[in-house]
C-alpha cells in the first residue's frame, strides 16, 4: 500500500504505520486521516496482521494537532466533515478485532492526543508531552477530545486538560491514566512491537471477543455489559482455538492457534 503521509509495514504478524509529515511535526490533515482510516481498513481485511502499532517519524512528534494552516480556511460545514473523519479514524481503531497500541514519540496534542487515546494501549517515550491545547486557537477539541478524556483522566482532570491547554509530561501523563508506560526514547517502538506482538501470539478469536467485551461493554451499563461478557465467553467455545488452548494445557503444551 503506497501512502503519501503514512509509512506502512508489516513484520511478524505486526504492522507499523508511521504518521509521516514531520516537517508539519506530523500534524493530521485530510489526507493524513485518509490514509490512516485506509490502514486500518486494509488492516481489518487482512487475517495476517494480528495487532497494529501506530507512532510518528521524527524525534520531535507523535502527532502535533489537526492541520492548523488546513483548518484556518475552513468552513464551519468543511468543519464539520473534517471532524467527522476524525471521529470515523477513531471509531474504525476502537472497532477493529486486533488491538492498537500507541507508540506516543514526542508531542501528542490535540488531535495527536485524541489518536492516541482511541487506541487500546498507550506506551510513550521520556520525551512525550500530552495535552489538548485547542482553546489557544480559539477552537475546542473535535476529534473525541472531549469524550474520550473523561473516559481516561476523569471530568475534572479533563477539564484542566481542554481549558488551559497546559502540556503535560509523561510521567505526569501516565499518573493521570493516559499512558501506560514510559520508555527511553530509544527503547519505545521496540517495547510497542513486543507488546503488540506477544498479543499476536494469543488466540485472535479469543482477543477479539475480549476487546469487544471490553470495549463495548465500557460504554454499557453493568447488566448489559455483563451479559456482552456471557455471550462473547460463549462465542470462544464454537472455536478450534479454544479447543486447542485448553486441550493444550491439558496435555502440557504450547498451544498452537489457527484463529479459526
Ligand atoms: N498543524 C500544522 N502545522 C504544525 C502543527 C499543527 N498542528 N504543529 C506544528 N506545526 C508546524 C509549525 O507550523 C512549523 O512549521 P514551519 O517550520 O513551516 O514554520 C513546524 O511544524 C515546527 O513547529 P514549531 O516551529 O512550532 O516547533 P516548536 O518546537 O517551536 O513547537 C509545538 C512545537 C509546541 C508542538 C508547536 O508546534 C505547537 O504548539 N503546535 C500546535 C499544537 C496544537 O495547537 N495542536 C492542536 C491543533 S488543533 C486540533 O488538533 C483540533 C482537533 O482536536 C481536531
Amino acid at each position: 500500500m503506497p501512502f503519501e503521509n503514512i509509512l506502512w509495514k508489516v513484520e511478524d504478524r505486526v504492522g507499523i504505520a508511521t504518521v509521516n509529515r514531520p516537517k508539519a511535526l506530523n500534524a493530521l490533515d485530510v489526507k493524513t486521516l485518509e490514509e490512516l482510516t485506509e490502514v486500518v481498513e486494509a488492516v481489518r481485511r487482512d487475517p495476517e496482521v494480528r495487532a497494529l502499532v501506530l507512532t510518528g517519524a521524527g524525534d520531535k512528534a507523535f502527532v502535533a494537532g489537526a492541520d492548523i494552516a488546513a483548518m484556518s480556511a475552513m468552513s464551519p460545514v468543511q468543519a464539520r466533515r473534517f471532524a467527522d473523519l476524525g471521529h470515523r479514524l477513531g471509531a474504525a481503531l476502537e472497532r477493529l478485532e486486533i488491538p492498537t497500541v500507541a507508540a506516543v514519540n514526542g508531542f501528542a496534542l490535540g488531535g495527536g492526543c485524541e489518536l492516541a487515546m482511541a487506541c487500546d494501549l498507550v506506551y510513550a517515550s521520556e520525551k512525550a508531552k500530552f495535552g489538548q491545547p485547542e482553546v489557544n486557537l480559539g477552537l475546542i477539541p473535535g476529534f473525541g477530545g472531549t469524550q474520550r478524556l473523561t473516559r481516561r483522566v476523569g471530568l475534572m482532570r479533563a477539564k484542566e486538560m481542554v481549558f488551559t491547554g497546559d502540556f503535560y509530561d509523561a510521567l505526569k501523563a501516565r499518573e493521570m491514566g493516559l499512558v501506560l508506560e514510559v520508555l527511553p526514547p530509544e527503547k519505545l517502538l521496540e517495547h510497542a512491537v513486543a507488546q503488540a506482538r506477544k498479543i499476536a501470539d494469543k488466540g485472535p478469536v479469543a482477543v477479539a471477543q475480549a476487546k469487544r467485551a471490553l470495549e463495548i461493554g465500557s460504554g454499557a451499563d453493568l447488566h448489559v455489559a455483563t451479559e456482552l461478557e456471557i455471550q462473547a465467553f460463549a462465542v470462544c467455545f464454537g472455536t478450534a482455538d479454544a479447543r486447542e488452548g485448553m486441550k493444550a494445557f491439558l496435555e502440557k503444551r504450547p498451544a498452537a492457534f489457527k484463529g479459526s
